[in-house]
């Protein structure tokens, strides 16, 4: 049988992956009918909306979605229509960590990827390609698998593939458009390889044939995790080694510039902060962790959690910094902290850095006021009631207020903390600030951004992560 052709593409789950790579996909394949789908009929209204109110914020998304929407992607509820004229779905769905049940904490939670797979299996009425895009634990596609080839029609035959997406938010439309590579991992059948073909050839209409990869389909769910993982293993090295810094008067930019300057080494990903946050990370090393427990290998196991404890540690010592350092004790205090993202360029807060501060300081009683540039109110104060199960919200927002701006929250307040590193809170007039503020005036910078020397010179006194003050 020759290789499908793709002339229609069906994305299940309209979220911060499927979202940005199907309308890429889009812009890139005009001759490819994209639709994208998902059950939340708010989100689809969104990326929807007359004006380009897209639900999710990414640099460029808008010019792309702008380029193809009503052309040739489109944005439904209709999950039934979608899949049946589709010769290709990327299941997208999310998967987050298990929070009951076996594997609670740790094993990701697949009910998600089940439910969107029966649906495929209910409503095809002929063969489809069903792409893996959502992170999963090793041998997911199996389990896809089964279930579909247990719910087929006769005539139906469904080839699974798994296509992990590497972009990072932020960057999402850059990381698409010149991708370091594509993965693709297949049966190593002909129908498997055919299907690979299928999807490589989608990708083809943009992406250099030398960075489209086709490995084994579970080497490909193994690499999303691995690649992650390591990733997440250099900020967590690197965090440690700001500690060491901060006890001796060592810089950890001058570390980490000096060791990323070794080639075997390299630069990215060195530079220290109060810790990684963001959907992915945490999920995908706990998911190695649980995975590696399953086939008996502890210490394996215990390799990996041990970066995402690092990543714990990180984060509660920089809150005991910032009380410590406000003469211990932070009771009745006002902080301001600024950024509420888990990084730079999005307004996504999941396992953000800032809601562990925040929680930390609210159980130490202080005030605190939060100005981030794209995360909206109702989104903070469901994560701050989330992360405090114990404090009623309505408390909660009497310690708590939101500011339109970073001046206006820093206005009153005792100490100022860099939680995400927008730009923006580098070109602050922090004269302005310190003279706004209640003296002395503290800086705490968890993201390396700020000139400490220029901000003592002002007047602040300044914590920088990685630095110490000997
Ligand atoms: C990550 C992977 O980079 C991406 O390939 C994968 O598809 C999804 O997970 P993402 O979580 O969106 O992407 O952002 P990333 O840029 O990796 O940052 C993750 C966290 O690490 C952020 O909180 C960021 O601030 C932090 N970080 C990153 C550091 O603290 N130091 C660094 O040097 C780099
Ligand atoms: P990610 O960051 O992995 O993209 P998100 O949570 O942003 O994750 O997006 C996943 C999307 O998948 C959500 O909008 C959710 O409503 C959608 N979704 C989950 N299950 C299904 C399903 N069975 N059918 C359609 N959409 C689904």
């Amino acid at each position: 049988m020759a290789p499908v052709k793709v002339k229609k593409i069906c994305c299940i789950g309209a979220g911060y992956v499927g979202g940005p790579t199907c309308a890429v996909i889009a812009l890139k394949c005009p001759q490819i009918q994209v639709t994208i789908v998902d059950l939340n009929q708010a989100r689809i209204d969104a990326w929807n909306s007359p004006d380009f109110d897209l639900p999710i914020y990414e640099p460029g998304l808008v010019d792309v979605v702008k380029a193809s929407r009503g052309r040739n992607l489109f944005f439904s509820t209709d999950v039934d229509k979608a899949i049946q004229e589709a010769e290709l779905i990327f299941v997208s769905v999310n998967t987050p960590t298990k929070k009951t049940g076996v594997g609670a904490g740790f094993g990701a939670d697949l009910h998600y990827v089940e439910s969107a797979t029966r649906r495929i299996a209910a409503v095809a009425q002929n063969s489809k390609i069903v792409v893996e895009k959502s992170t999963v634990p090793c041998r997911t596609a199996e389990s896809m698998r089964t279930i579909l080839e247990a719910n087929c029609k006769p005539g139906c035959r469904f080839d699974i593939l798994s296509n992990p997406e590497f972009l990072a938010e932020g960057t999402a439309i850059q990381d698409l458009f010149s991708p370091d590579r594509v993965l693709i991992g297949s049966l190593q059948t002909q129908e498997g390889k055919d299907a690979c073909g299928a999807l490589a050839s989608v990708y083809a209409n943009w992406v250099p044939n030398g960075r489209i990869l086709t490995v084994g389909l579970w080497s490909s769910e193994l690499s999303k995790l691995a690649a992650n993982a390591m990733l997440a293993q250099r900020i967590s090295s690197i965090n440690a080694l700001s500690a060491i810094c901060e006890a001796t008067g060592a810089n950890i930019d001058e570390v980490s510039h000096a060791v990323g300057y070794d080639s075997r080494v390299g630069s990215k990903f060195l530079r220290a902060s109060v810790g990684f946050g963001g959907s992915c990370f945490q999920k995908d090393i706990l998911n190695l962790v649980y995975l590696s427990e399953s086939l008996h290998l502890p210490e394996v196991a215990a390799y990996w959690r041990q970066v995402v404890e690092l990543n714990e540690y990180q984060k509660s010592r920089f809150s005991k910094t910032v009380v410590d350092t406000l003469f211990n004790t932070i009771t009745g205090k006002h902080i301001t902290v600024l950024g509420f993202a888990f990084k730079a360029d999005t307004g996504d807060t999941r396992e953000s850095p800032a809601i562990s501060l925040i929680r930390d300081f609210l159980a130490e009683r202080a005030y605190v006021t939060i100005y981030d540039p794209k995360v909206d109110a109702e989104q903070i104060w469901q994560d701050l009631a989330e992360a405090n199960p114990n404090l009623p919200l309505e408390l909660i927002k009497k310690q708590v207020t939101l500011a339109p701006s970073a001046l206006e929250a820093c206005k009153n307040k005792e100490a100022v903390v860099i939680a995400t590193e927008w730009k923006e809170f580098k070109e602050i007039d922090w004269q302005v600030v310190y003279d706004n503020m209640t003296k002395p005036a503290f800086v705490f910078d968890g993201r390396l951004i700020l000139d400490a020397e220029k901000l003592r010179k002002i007047g602040f006194r300044v914590k920088v992560i990685g630095r110490g003050s000997q």
